[in-house]
């Protein structure tokens, strides 16, 4: 099965399968999720099968704009509310005390919840019409666990060729076209507030300072008793070609060297590097929005160059790049030895 468009008829039908314990692969404004209804633990478990993930690991709740968040959190918080009317809908997902009756299939059995309230018109269409809007669609991106997360409906056909077959896992793919944010939504912790204030789990299109300027006081960095998240794992967000963070000083020298051991490369770069030649090249925009937007399409595509190494044109360091540069240095993470390898 391949994806399909968008139309009342193939929404209304995706949030049956849904409804029936299937599992839909959705278009939102970060990245494309795969979706399950979050109150049916065997659909959330078959999303695990799916990924190849480790059943521990906690998936985010999608929710219908207005939905309420007190059916799925308990002890909310005032700064909850305060974040919700900022930032819903949109790409920022909250940490919050787990309802009681919520499985924890969910939380992979934490005492917490993710809740994200999407803006991505077909993924609130499909949770307007999934349960009446009364519902929850558990969803972590659609990508095998570890790799690049999908934001077209090629990169989750590429990543799930099998469980889209006749049969298979996955009922339907909707096209929503390309991601606008192109990395998945931040992530702040508000479920310690009394002990440790809001804390940032994963940095995204909404920054610190966005966030800093509605609460009145900057979210934390995560400290070690911070709750686990999957995306936040040193390793993530990986392409199969080792990825390569290179100061833009030593790109030409990196280069040389790697062609003199007969190496074929791959080169993402934000600025314009016309004397340096690699096998194959991405420019990307030199903006931290517009760069997110085409990051991980970028990485797929020159993964499929069959090159020995990926190079990334290491990027400015601040603030407004944390988000990209998180998901850059796990994607790069421990290739270094690759390497010293390679050049050795
Ligand atoms: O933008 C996004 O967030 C995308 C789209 C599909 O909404 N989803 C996404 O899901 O990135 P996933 O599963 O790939 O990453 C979700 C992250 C994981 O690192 C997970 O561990 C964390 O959110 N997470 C979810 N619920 C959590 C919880 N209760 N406590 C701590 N971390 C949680
Ligand atoms: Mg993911």
């Amino acid at each position: 099965m391949k994806s399909q468009a968008s139309t009342p008829e193939a929404i209304a039908q995706a949030a049956h399968a849904l409804e029936s314990g299937q599992l839909v692969a959705f278009p939102t404004e970060t990245v494309y999720g795969l979706g399950a209804d979050a109150e049916n633990p065997t659909a959330v478990a078959n999303i695990y099968a799916a990924k190849g993930r480790p059943s521990n690991h906690p998936v985010i709740v999608h929710v219908a704009p207005g939905a309420d968040i007190s059916y799925w959190a308990k002890d909310i918080p005032a700064e909850a509310h305060q974040l919700i009317a900022a930032f819903w809908p949109g790409p920022l997902t909250l940490i919050l005390k787990r309802a009681d009756h919520i499985p924890d299939a969910v939380s992979g059995g934490q005492d917490t919840v993710g809740i994200r309230c999407p803006s991505h018109p077909v993924a609130q269409e499909l949770l307007r019409a999934f349960k009446a809007g009364k519902g929850g669609v558990a969803a972590p991106s659609a990508n095998k666990f570890g790799h690049v997360s999908p934001t077209m409906t090629a990169h989750v056909e590429e990543e799930f060729e099998q469980e889209i077959q006749p049969g298979g896992l996955i009922a339907s793919i909707l096209d929503g076209g390309q991601s606008d944010v192109g990395i998945e939504s931040t992530i702040v912790d508000l479920s310690r507030l009394a002990t440790h204030g809001p804390v940032l789990l994963r940095p995204g299109h909404i920054t610190v300072a966005q966030m800093a300027a509605v609460l009145g006081t900057t979210p934390a960095a995560p400290d070690a008793a911070a709750p686990r998240a999957s995306g936040t794992l040193d390793a993530h967000y990986a392409p199969h070609t080792p990825v390569i963070l290179v100061e833009a000083a030593e790109l030409d020298d990196t280069v040389n060297r790697l062609h003199a051991k007969n190496k074929k490369l791959a080169l993402m770069s934000y600025q314009a590097h016309p004397a340096i030649h690699a096998e194959a090249w991405r420019h990307l925009p030199a903006d931290p929005v517009g760069y997110a937007h085409d990051l991980y399409a970028g990485l797929r595509e020159l993964d499929h160059a069959n090159a020995d190494l990926i190079l990334v044109e290491a990027l400015p360091q601040d603030k407004d790049w944390q988000g990209v540069n998180d998901r850059l240095r796990r994607a790069a993470f421990d290739s270094r030895d690759v390497l010293q390898g390679m050049l050795g």
